[in-house]
């Protein structure tokens, strides 16, 4: 977690207005606003939205997609969600690890 939010701090260097993210709290936030309900709780997808997670898209495009969307999910004014819990949810889904490589699970290499 640690990681992710160093990674986001270094990346988000031109955005100063927006504080690093917290995962701990974007994960609060993610469960909170419901993103949960279509996108699964670990960002999987599946349920009736892609999947977020692991290697969600950069902060800038996912503040502009939830902002903007006009398709299958509504947009998320500021007033509902602000941009620094958002930052927060990108921090969350940053820090959901990768699954193994399906090469080093014993079971799967008869
Ligand atoms: C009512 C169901 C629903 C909820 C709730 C919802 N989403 Fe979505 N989301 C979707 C669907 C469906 C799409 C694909 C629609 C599209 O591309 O227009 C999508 C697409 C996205 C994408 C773009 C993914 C991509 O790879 O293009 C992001 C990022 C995203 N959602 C984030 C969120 C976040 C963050 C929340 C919570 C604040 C949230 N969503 C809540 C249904 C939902």
């Amino acid at each position: 977690m640690k990681r992710a939010v160093l990674l986001l701090a270094v990346l988000g260097a031109s955005q100063a207005a927006l504080a690093a993210g917290s995962a701990e709290k974007g994960k609060t936030a993610y469960a909170q606003h419901g993103c949960w309900q279509c996108h699964g709780f670990a960002g999987q997808g599946g349920i009736t939205g892609p999947k977020l997670a692991p290697d969600p898209m950069p902060l800038e495009a996912l503040l502009a997609f939830v902002r903007n969307t006009r398709g299958a999910m509504p947009p998320y004014q500021k007033a509902i969600l602000s941009d620094a819990d958002l930052a927060d949810i990108h921090a969350y889904l940053q820090s959901l690890p990768k699954a193994r490589d399906y090469k080093s699970i014993p079971l799967l290499n008869p």
